[in-house]
């Protein structure tokens, strides 16, 4: 359609570039698009709105793609366009407008990603290289974020410290995976800060007139930072005068760029659609951002502070260690494969968010249907559906809850539901006859932390199970990578 239009007002107009912006004038919603035409064989003509357009320079030649791993062959400096931009690009040159053609410059982003985190390097999918990088991710996010002495250090943050403690509410907007770690971060900020957080899907909130105001922190979390609804939550929380925080991977991207405090998380280039290590990187910075609120308002001492910060930092040897062997958990994903025909995941406090990432990440690769349920509400409903060959993943991974969810593992049993339960290593209260299988992860000092080591079993569980399916990993069925419209 949009072809046919430009082509109709060149027929009138003559000149290419101002038939392009004569059409673009008159077409509304959202798009990136890149024309070429033998009338200009050198010039690539490109415009967005609403969906992205980054613009790789090199030597002589320059790039256009929707993301910038595409281009991180060629170049590692980039532009990110923003909406209204449009551009003529040829070999030597790119000139930068706005749509009724007024000169703009965009400001150039280095990249400082590692062209194998790109690549597959020698795993099957980028989805298993994902998982396995997420230890070095965890510390590439908190590179620069720890002093010697174990405080939190923020220094991208331009709040003033009377800012960040006036907030009397603090709402957290996200989709999919980004909400799940959100949920996760509500948790913390709870048990921590003793302050109310709501975590709400971002296509909820952005037609719900929401509650948020000048006291509000909204919180936005994105891996790609163009989710529209996610954007257009962040544009709602603002016009109600909320302050906003973006939790964002790709740099320059459109939330990133008018939220007004960014910290980035650096997970690096995530290339399967099934988000793992962008995920695990979201939890670092909210588990930092909750500590250092704690930290500044002195909420809690020095020592207790820097206790979580060693806690934290870890988790990248712990996880690493585990990763190195996990053919006990491929074995048993393998024989879930042929005899699963759904899946529940069932927790307790922060166990339960993790259970969501764990069903959402079973049912995108495996196809599989799996609900995530508050183990306590598995009574109250869902208990009718466990039968031979259903599928209940107990995680128990918070100790002050742990009978409770043995209590679940025995009803799921009594059912002939196949129970197989998530625990931290060396647990020693559950054995065959009470599930049948038994997931270890390693422990962490505080539970609150145990979602950065336990959604790791989860997401191995589904792949394996989807690999052992032949389902298509990294790219399932109907899905994209970056939701860029409603
Ligand atoms: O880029 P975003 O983090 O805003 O994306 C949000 C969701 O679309 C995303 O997390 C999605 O749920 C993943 N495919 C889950 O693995």
């Amino acid at each position: 359609m949009l072809v046919h239009l430009i082509e109709e007002r060149q027929s009138v107009i003559g000149d290419l570039e101002t038939s392009i912006r004569a059409a673009l004038a008159d077409v509304t919603g959202a798009y990136s698009i890149c024309v070429v035409s033998d009338l200009e064989p050198d010039v690539i003509y490109c415009a967005k709105t609403a969906s992205p357009l980054i613009i790789g320079l090199g030597e002589k030649e320059n790039f256009v793609a929707s993301d910038i791993p595409a281009v991180m062959r060629y170049t590692r400096r980039v532009l990110v366009l923003e909406d209204g931009d449009f551009a003529k690009i040829t070999a030597g040159c790119v000139q930068l407008s706005t749509l009724s053609g007024q000169k703009i410059e965009r400001e150039v982003y280095p990249v400082t990603w590692d062209i194998s985190t790109a690549e597959k390097g020698g795993y099957p999918h980028f989805m298993l290289k994902e998982i396995h990088e997420q230890p070095q991710t965890i510390t590439d996010t908190l590179r620069g974020r720890i002093t010697d002495d174990f405080k939190v250090t923020l220094p991208e943050l331009r709040f003033q410290t009377s800012k960040l403690l006036s907030f009397n509410r603090i709402t957290v907007v996200a989709c999919g995976t980004a909400y799940h770690a959100g949920m996760v971060g509500k948790s913390f900020y709870e048990h921590l800060l003793r302050r109310p957080v709501d975590v709400q899907v971002a296509s909820e909130f952005r037609y719900s007139d929401p509650l948020v105001d000048s006291k509000t922190l909204v919180i936005i979390i994105s891996q790609s930072g163009e989710t529209a609804d996610t954007l257009a939550a962040l544009r709602e929380a603002k016009l109600k005068g909320a302050t906003t925080l973006a939790i964002v991977n790709v740099v320059g991207s459109s939330i990133a760029r008018e939220a007004d405090e960014v910290l980035y998380t650096y997970a690096g280039p995530e290339i399967c659609v099934a988000s793992t290590k962008a995920y695990m990187t979201m939890l670092i910075v909210l588990y930092l951002f909750g500590l250092y609120i704690a930290q500044e308002e002195n909420r809690m001492s020095a020592d207790i502070v820097a206790a979580y910060i060693a806690d934290l930092t870890e988790i990248p040897r712990k996880m690493a260690a585990y990763l190195k062997d996990t053919s006990a958990l491929q074995e048993l994903s393998y024989k879930l494969a042929t005899t699963s025909s759904c899946f529940f995941f069932l927790g307790r406090g922060v166990d339960y968010a993790v259970s969501m990432e764990g069903a959402l990440k079973m049912k995108e690769i495996s196809y599989i249907h799996a609900e995530a349920y508050p183990a306590g509400e598995l009574k109250h409903g869902p208990l009718a559906l466990v039968e031979a060959g259903v599928t209940v993943i107990c995680l128990a991974t918070q100790s002050a809850l742990y009978d409770k969810m043995l209590s679940n593992v025995k009803e799921v049993k009594a059912r002939e539901g196949i129970a197989v339960a998530v625990v931290k290593e060396n647990d020693a209260g559950l054995d065959d006859r009470t599930v049948d299988a038994v997931i270890n992860t390693p422990a962490t000092d505080h539970d609150v932390l145990m979602p950065l080591l336990s959604v790791v079993p989860l997401q191995l569980l589904a792949y394996y199970i989807a690999s052992a399916l032949g389902r298509d990993i990294d790219q399932p069925r109907n899905l994209a990578k970056s939701v860029t419209v409603e």
